[in-house]
């Protein structure tokens, strides 16, 4: 097959944004920096940044405040000039809101929102006041937040929109806190920049390369199937979605060993569509447009596996992702093919565009032979999620209730919107064949988001497994105060979170 210009002649990849680094300040207001960052909250005395500020300043704090000219609103801001040479040049007031509502989600997004007020302007130097306001245990949020405002999908621009100072010092906050905020920050980040990639960027073979380099960086165990390992291990159902495409599927497994030996992992498992037109049953434009962002379950898992390694955490995990491009070509797989997957149950196809659920079949399969503890799979499933949920919701489904409680347990820790839907046997129905075992959609498109996970619940045997549909909060269309529009690195957090909580 002729290799399209895009392939022979292939974009210098996007270079990845200079790393900001993170000092600990004692003394935020004589520290030296451009912009001093102080928070403001609507039902308390000023933070001893903020009064000492206003001691230095004059006075001008409280008298913006009582001429209600500065609102401590959550996420309303105000640049004003700092104290000069001894100190800050500029102050970025933000609002806090209540300070009784100061939870690690308010830690994480506020200084996000307050980072990307500042992004368009060169600066050296940041200094975060921050931590006084909330408490020790989500200092480290703060940091993740920063370097969460600091990414975003304009990665292809010619002059970044976003100026990322040298250096971020964060005050009263200790280094391990640092330490770790700079992980799951970054963490976050990989997972968004390998889905803000464009698929001529980040393909099977590709993201299976860039999964291999981090391995080897953060110390993760690494195993690539190619399309031939895939042909040995039975895995037609991901290479059946894979087959019209120039681009072979592959699957990694990457490996966290960092419990005791011989305990029982937890698998996380992620659909990695590099590209969804659809296939036969072709996607119009609009619905393909953002389809490089089918990736996003295999994307959370690299950055929650990497995470995992940089953090150390005690506990046995392997990660698993999926990878086929969905395309159309002669050998395209086509509607009534019927696959033997890799576990031996036979599915029909009936729409080639319900391809995510086709690929995660062998890869739950062989996420299942490592007899995890439990498992939670993502992915960019269904239109129907969203249809139910909206965008900014991640879908849950499960066969074990308290696996389940334990990541909506995870998910509210962290601030991440997601909500239960239900997996009556009323539904398993909807996916029988009439000349496989299963057919890959349901009846029309009523519960829609359930009856995939109907179709995946046929994979994963007896393992206590949770399903997550993030087809809705994965990649978004418009951006908000806290984050640019464009992969948004959702489930992350949760998922790192989950994993310390069994990791004791
Ligand atoms: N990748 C899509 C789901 C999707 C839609 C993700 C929008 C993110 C945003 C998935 O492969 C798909 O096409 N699902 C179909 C299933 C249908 C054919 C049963 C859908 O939701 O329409
Ligand atoms: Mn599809
Ligand atoms: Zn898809």
């Amino acid at each position: 097959m002729s290799e399209s210009p895009s392939q022979s002649q292939p974009n210098p990849v996007a270079p990845q944004l200079p790393c900001p680094s993170f000092v600990a300040t004692d003394n935020p207001i004589g520290e030296k920096c451009d912009v001093l960052i102080v928070g403001l909250c609507d039902d308390a005395p000023l933070s001893a940044t903020a009064a000492g500020l206003d001691q230095a300043l004059g006075g001008v704090i409280s008298r913006l405040i009582g001429q209600e000219k500065l609102s401590s609103d959550s996420g309303e801001s105000m640049l004003i000039a700092g104290v000069g040479d001894e100190g800050s040049q500029l102050v970025l007031l933000i609002g806090l809101g209540e300070k009784s509502k100061l939870d690690r989600e308010a830690a994480f997004t506020l200084t996000s929102t307050a980072v990307r007020s500042l992004v368009s302007k060169p600066h050296e130097k940041w200094v975060v006041a921050l931590p006084e306001c909330f408490d020790a245990v989500d200092h480290d949020a703060i940091v993740a937040g920063a370097l969460y405002g600091l990414e975003g999908q304009s990665i292809y621009r010619t002059k970044s929109p976003i100026h990322v100072p040298a250096t971020i010092a964060i005050a009263s906050a200790d280094t391990t806190a640092i330490d770790r905020g700079v992980i799951l920050g970054d963490s976050i980040n990989l997972a968004r920049r390998l889905v803000n990639e464009p698929a001529s960027v980040i393909y099977p073979a590709s993201f299976a390369e860039r999964a291999t380099a981090l391995a080897t960086e953060v110390g993760l165990g690494c195993e690539v199937w190619d399309e031939q390992r895939l042909a040995d291990e039975n895995c037609r159902a991901i290479l059946a979605v894979g087959a019209g495409s120039d681009k072979p599927p592959r699957l990694v497994i990457l490996r966290h060993d960092g419990g005791p030996q011989g305990e029982p992992p937890i698998a996380i498992v992620g659909k990695g569509v590099t590209f969804d037109s659809g296939g036969l049953s072709i996607k119009p434009s609009d619905g393909m447009v953002d389809m490089k962002c089918d990736m996003g379950g295999a994307a959370t898992v690299v950055g929650v596996m990497r995470a995992l390694a940089k953090l150390g955490v005690k506990k046995n995990v392997i990660g698993f992702c999926g990878l086929a491009e969905n395309m159309v070509s002669g050998s395209s797989y086509k509607l009534g093919d019927v696959i033997v997957t890799r576990s031996g149950k036979t599915i029909e196809i009936l729409n080639t565009d319900a391809e995510g659920r086709v690929v995660l079949s062998d890869t739950l399969d062989v996420a299942v032979e490592h007899q995890p503890a439990a498992m939670v799979d993502l992915a960019t499933l269904t239109g129907a999620c969203m249809v139910a949920l909206g965008n900014e919701v991640a879908g849950l489904m499960t066969n074990n209730q308290s696996a389940c409680d334990a990541v909506i347990d995870a998910a509210r820790g962290e601030g991440e919107p997601v909500w239960q839907l239900p997996m009556f046997e009323l539904y398993n129905d909807k996916v029988k064949s009439k000349v496989a075992d299963i057919k890959n959609i349901g009846e029309g498109r009523w519960g829609g988001a359930i009856t995939a996970a109907k179709f995946l619940e046929n994979f994963v045997g007896d393992v206590p497994w949770v399903h997550i549909d993030i087809a809705g909060p994965a990649f978004a269309d418009s951006p908000k105060p806290h984050r640019d529009a464009g992969a948004t690195g959702v489930m992350v957090r949760t998922l790192v979170r989950w994993i310390e909580n069994q990791a004791g």
